[in-house]
């Protein structure tokens, strides 16, 4: 607001306050949100001392806080929300908001309409958890190399620890690739090349907020 200030505990008020250096306006990045193709071999953390993370690969982020929307495995690949966002980040992963995540999967054996029904059931994961009923669609089914194998798509509620392998494991088959292409109304795009990103549109974003309020 024209006032030289050199005082580095100085508050601002990002609404009411200009503030600029060196005669350049600086604007208040408050939140940040961006889409991520994730890789296999990167993790879902934030640092880590020796493996590459999802929030490495977000090269021009503004703030230092940001951090994956739950967790995909190292070697599952696809959609990634990552931002600042704690408020949202927490609906979206509320066991009770019941949030669509949509995977693509190629899984050992041959499904059929009785691993369908299984999975509609709720798979017994262990004695002390049965999963909810989840959606399999069998897209494919082909033999490579001597070994049959599905593709398949596969829509959760929920998103325990390697979900999609053990609900897999479950009925005696294995994945071998998998991808998440959803989350909720958060589709990845698939104009985006693997290990890129891009920013949420407003539409994206405001299509999230809108569905977390629900
Ligand atoms: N389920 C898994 O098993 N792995 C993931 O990365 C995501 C869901």
């Amino acid at each position: 607001n024209g006032e030289v200030i050199k005082s580095p505990d100085t508050k601002i008020d990002t609404q009411a306050m200009k503030v600029s250096f060196d005669g350049n306006l600086i604007s208040y990045v408050e939140m940040e949100y961006y889409m991520l193709h994730k890789p296999a071999g990167v993790l879902s953390a934030t640092m880590d001392k020796k493996a590459e993370t999802v929030v490495d690969l977000i090269k021009e982020k503004n703030r230092k806080d940001l951090f994956p929307v739950g967790r995909l495995d190292k070697d599952t690949e696809g959609l990634l929300l990552i931002t600042n966002d704690g408020a949202l980040a927490h609906e979206l992963l509320s066991p009770k908001k019941h949030v669509d995540k949509l995977y693509f999967a190629t899984v050992l054996g041959t499904m059929t309409q009785h691993e369908v029904k299984a999975f509609q059931d709720g798979l017994q994961i262990h004695e002390d958890f049965k999963a909810l009923p989840a959606k399999l669609l069998i897209d494919q089914t082909y033999t490579s190399e001597g070994n049959a194998y599905s593709d398949v798509y596969v829509t959760i509620q929920e998103g325990k620890f390697h979900q999609i392998k053990k609900m897999f494991e479950a009925v005696g088959s294995e994945v071998t690739y998998l991808k998440r292409l959803s989350m909720g109304p958060l589709q990845l795009d698939e104009h985006l090349q693997i290990g890129d990103y891009r920013k949420l549109t407003e539409d994206e974003l405001s299509a999230l907020k809108q569905y977390c309020k629900h």
